[in-house]
């Protein structure tokens, strides 16, 4: 005799099944894609330091090749740690620990900035920083890459500045991670606002910092000033600020002072 397929118990089985073999097959697909996404996180993220630094050679950051980058990198850029407080490269750590180094990670058991100066909005900052080394063929120094973080208006938007050797003058900027409102804030991404930042000085000559992203139409000074995003004055008040938090006092500066004394 044919087995009732219209009972209540079999459709709730049928469905249970569906659902178990579904749950099953993206549990499969998210722990086996894993290694795949974290190493093409890295990827990006070296891509972004190259970008900045401007090293990516004839090619965008939208059509680099994979082994370029990887190349590239492994060629031009030393990565450091850098003892935020005192402005000096951390020589504790061997080079694998280097490497694997997590900043994220390790500014989660920070303890919380005090809201005055935490203007990037960042709540928790790691002792260490990592940073990004190019050195001319001599060994002298030619660019540092310093990774920059801090809230937008709907997210943190994580990137890069990178700076000449004179640690004045900007080469690039980018960001590899955000989540702003594509077409507004999301505009942080675009060339007409990322080509302002070559050739900008963060320092006047007395030392003391003018770089700013000023609000959308507003920029007048082309020496320090970067024009902001129209309609999207809150994300670029969120990037003025981790700029100016990052290349501050209580970010980089004292490292960026002790790399240029050659005292780092
Ligand atoms: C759906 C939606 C998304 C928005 N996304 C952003 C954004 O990503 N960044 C931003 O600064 N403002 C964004 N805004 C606009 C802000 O709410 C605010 O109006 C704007 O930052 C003010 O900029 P303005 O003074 O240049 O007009 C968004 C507004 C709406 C309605």
């Amino acid at each position: 005799m044919a087995k009732n397929k219209e009972t209540f118990g079999y459709t709730i089985t049928v469905a249970f099944v569906v659902c178990l073999v579904c749950a099953v097959l993206v549990s499969v697909a998210a722990v086996a894609l894993r290694p795949l996404q974290d190493i093409n996180k890295q990827l990006d993220k070296k891509k972004n330091v190259l970008a900045a630094a401007d090293l990516l050679g004839e090619y965008t950051i939208s059509n680099a090749p994979n082994n370029y980058i990887e190349t590239t990198f492994d060629e031009k850029i030393i990565i450091k740690l850098v003892d935020v407080a005192s402005g000096k490269f951390d020589t504790t750590k061997s080079p694998e620990e280097v490497m694997s180094y997590d900043q994220k990670k390790a500014a989660k058991s920070a303890e919380k900035l005090d809201k005055k100066i935490d203007i990037a909005q960042i709540k928790r900052q790691a002792k260490l920083a990592i940073v990004y080394v190019v050195n001319d063929v001599d060994g002298n120094l030619e660019k540092v890459i310093l990774p920059i973080h801090g809230y937008g208006l709907w997210s943190t938007l994580y990137g890069f500045i990178a700076l000449e050797a004179d640690l004045n003058t900007v080469i690039g900027l980018g960001f590899y991670a955000h989540a702003e409102t594509p077409g507004l804030g999301g505009e942080v991404d675009s060339d007409a606002f990322k080509d302002q930042w070559p050739g900008k000085k963060i320092f006047d000559e007395t030392g003391v910092m003018r770089i700013e992203v000023t609000k959308g139409g507003q920029a007048q000074n082309p020496t320090h000033q970067v024009d902001g995003l129209s309609g999207a004055t809150l994300t670029t008040r969120g990037v003025d600020n981790l700029v100016k938090f990052w290349l501050g006092e209580n970010g980089f500066g004292s490292f960026i002072v002790n790399l240029k004394n050659g005292d780092a």
